[in-house]
């Protein structure tokens, strides 16, 4: 995948009474991607959507949806996650004893295969799939709920992804916490992916998540 800056906003902070709306708003106001927090009460301690909402807002735009699995085990739904339209899924380091397996099970679907670590995991964990991998999910909040506190340890971290992954064309996204403030941080330590959930949909309609998507945008370039 390129590495231009990808702005995706989490539609875990949307109105969800409206969420196929919601997803068409953010695409007019200028969203790149559309991500979608996938939990399950297990891995994280909130729940939220599966496959069958996620099919149910695929006809909504044509933008790539980014799919992170919060989910535990994982093996066993990925076809579904497909199946309903994702073209990038995500899953956690911590929820799969077997990572390598996980990741050939993905790119065998024929979509994108992206890793996500929490705060704590070393990137090291990476280090033996990186041919396996299209994008790279460095959590900067503990997953399981938007609205929380940045946690800037990310930002080294960041900068030692990009010294791992090298030449290879990997998307490395960032993904809890981020704004207008937060977002120069990582993508200066070698993020092109960022997501943002609050900062986006504080807003309540186009023009305002216009605003929002643009003041992180300025905010980087
Ligand atoms: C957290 C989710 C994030 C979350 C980000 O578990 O993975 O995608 O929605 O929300 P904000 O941007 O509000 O931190
Ligand atoms: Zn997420």
């Amino acid at each position: 995948m390129a590495q231009d800056l990808i702005i995706a906003p989490s539609v875990l902070a949307s109105d969800f009474s409206r969420l196929g709306d919601e997803v068409e708003a953010v695409v007019e106001a200028g969203a790149d991607w559309i991500h979608l927090d996938v939990m399950d009460g297990h891995f994280v301690p909130n729940i939220t959507f599966g496959a069958p909402v996620i099919k149910a807002i695929r006809n909504r735009t044509d933008k790539i949806f980014d799919c992170h699995l919060m989910i535990e085990p994982v093996d066993l739904y990925l076809a579904e996650f497909k199946g309903a339209g994702c073209d990038i899924l995500t899953v956690h380091a911590e929820a799969t004893k077997h990572l390598d397996r996980s990741l050939q099970a993905v790119r065998d679907l024929g979509v994108k295969a992206g890793v996500a670590l929490n705060p704590h995991t070393p990137v090291n964990v990476i280090e033996h799939v990186l041919d396996r991998l299209d994008l790279v999910c460095l959590m900067s909040v503990n997953p399981g709920f938007g609205g929380q506190k940045f946690i800037h340890e990310v930002v080294e971290k960041t900068a030692r992804v990009k010294a791992l992954i090298g030449g290879r064309p990997i998307d490395i996204e960032i993904d809890g916490g981020v704004d207008p403030a937060t977002a120069p941080l990582v993508i200066g330590a070698g993020a092109n992916v960022l997501v943002a959930g609050s900062a986006i949909f504080k807003g309540d309609d186009i023009e305002g998540y216009r605003t929002n998507i643009d003041a992180i945008r300025k905010a980087v370039t």
